[in-house]
């Protein structure tokens, strides 16, 4: 029989990723907040409400254990910025103090932190003079992360300062289902861009003076995309997609500067600087040119699809945007990956192919240094609600308890080993195992 194995490399991180507002409940001081209390902003008029209530409950405790029972060596996870500073001219030292608690509780239960420190949240006061179009934006995030970091630093080590600028950028200013709800607004968009850059900029620079040995990287959304019928119309339009959404920000993070459908960008400051670069890969869609919007970005038919249709399975598209990302010639981290799938059957699928994939660009040199499955624990999907289980654990959310699928059992296995071999996939992902050997 054919064996297979595929090793990775030693010392690899393998971990899951949470964002606060998804996990911690009740988080009245963020601009998601009264979002969630207009109707017709969340599917299904669902709340975060206690979300897996790690705030008032603690529940990261038990999630932490879980996670290293589970042979995980590290966890991604984010501080919410409208916690630490509820008014502008307001530090919540307890809010500093539990989140104190909760990083230390990580690293006694092996799990080497990664933190966030903006994640898709802003406090309402923020948003209320601008948000991110504000020009002081940028500074203001400053004081926010030079408190935090000064805090956390005898703690943490590896800081995102703002995940997914990309995502934010494209649900809040063009398609208006985030926060504040703006629809084709490019200006505003390319102000929003701007000042990211900017603020991961200097964000990057007071972390290093805060703490020189610190590693600073990004977390930025890569999708496939691929033209749809081999003609010039299609395959312009797929070149446009990548640029604007893969591009944007870590080209001008490579380069100093970026153009962008007629647009110029340039921010030398924001040049090379990344210590890692961190990707959070989930899909790949075909492009082609249609009047019918819906018609522009779809699946293939035949696609193996999540439950909703959400997430199509093409994991060769992740091993093709690891090796284009060895040009940042940087440590890669996968900050996120995974699937909506409630049964499980998908997601393990999904799981054995994409490290099949990521270690064949591993093999291929791209120089991936750790793994952070998207997510532990089902959580508060923003404007999706609660639709989407992403968890390696179920939640009840009536009961908070949690319970574990099957994946959580085949990471295990994967983590522990360091390895993914052929009895795991025949026994958690036999499909993925008759491909592999090409049957
Ligand atoms: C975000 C997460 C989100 C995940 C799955 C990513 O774009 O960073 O917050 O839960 O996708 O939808």
């Amino acid at each position: 029989m054919t064996i297979l194995k595929y090793i990775f490399p030693q010392g690899f991180e393998w971990g899951t990723a949470t964002s606060s507002y998804q996990v911690e409940g009740n988080n009245l001081n963020s601009s998601w907040a009264p979002f969630e209390e207009k109707s017709g902003t969340i599917l299904n008029g669902d709340k975060s409400g206690t979300a897996c209530d790690w705030w008032a409950g603690s529940r990261w405790k038990e999630d932490f254990s879980r996670a290293s029972a589970n042979a995980q060596n590290a966890h991604r996870l984010s501080l919410e910025w409208s916690r630490i500073q509820p008014n502008p001219d307001v530090w919540n030292e307890e809010a500093l103090d539990v989140y104190r608690e909760m990083i230390r509780g990580a690293i006694s239960n092996g799990l080497k932190p990664l933190v966030t420190l903006h994640h898709f949240s802003d406090p309402i006061w923020f948003s209320e003079i601008g948000g991110w179009e504000n020009p002081d934006a940028p500074q203001i995030f400053d004081g926010y992360v030079e408190k935090t970091v000064s805090a956390l630093k005898p703690l943490v080590s590896d800081w995102i300062p703002i995940n997914e600028p990309n995502v934010y950028i494209f649900n809040g200013y063009l398609m208006g289902n985030f926060p504040p709800q703006k629809k084709f607004a490019v200006r505003s968009a390319l102000k929003v861009l701007v000042n990211m850059l900017r603020g991961h900029a200097n964000a990057y620079e007071t972390i290093h003076r805060l703490q020189p040995e610190a590693n600073v990287g990004t977390s930025v959304n890569v999708h496939g995309f691929f033209p749809a019928r081999n003609n010039l119309r299609d395959r312009f339009l797929t070149r446009q997609f990548d640029k604007v959404f893969n591009g944007s920000f870590l080209d001008v993070i490579l380069n100093g500067s970026v153009s962008l459908v007629g647009y110029r960008i340039n921010e030398k400051k924001a040049k090379n600087t990344q210590d890692f670069v961190g990707l959070n890969y989930y899909t790949a869609s075909q492009i082609q040119t249609s009047t019918k919007w819906t018609e522009i970005m779809t699946f293939p038919e035949g696609t193996l699809l999540s439950d909703t249709g959400f997430i199509g399975h093409e994991p060769e598209f992740f091993e093709k945007m690891l090796l284009w990302a060895k040009k940042f010639k940087k440590p890669i981290i996968i900050t996120e990956n995974g699937t909506e799938n409630r049964d499980d059957h998908f997601r393990r699928t999904y799981l054995a192919e994409h490290l099949i994939y990521m270690w064949r660009a591993i093999s291929n040199g791209a120089p991936v240094k750790g793994y952070y499955h998207w997510t532990l624990v089902d959580s508060f999907e923003w404007e999706r609600g609660w639709i989407h289980p992403f968890g390696l654990w179920e939640l009840d959310r009536e009961t908070q308890k949690r319970t574990r699928r099957n994946s959580a059992d085949f990471y295990k296995k994967i983590a522990s080993k360091n390895a993914l071999e052929s009895e795991d996939i025949l026994h958690f992902a036999p499909d993925v195992f008759k491909r592999a050997i090409g049957e």
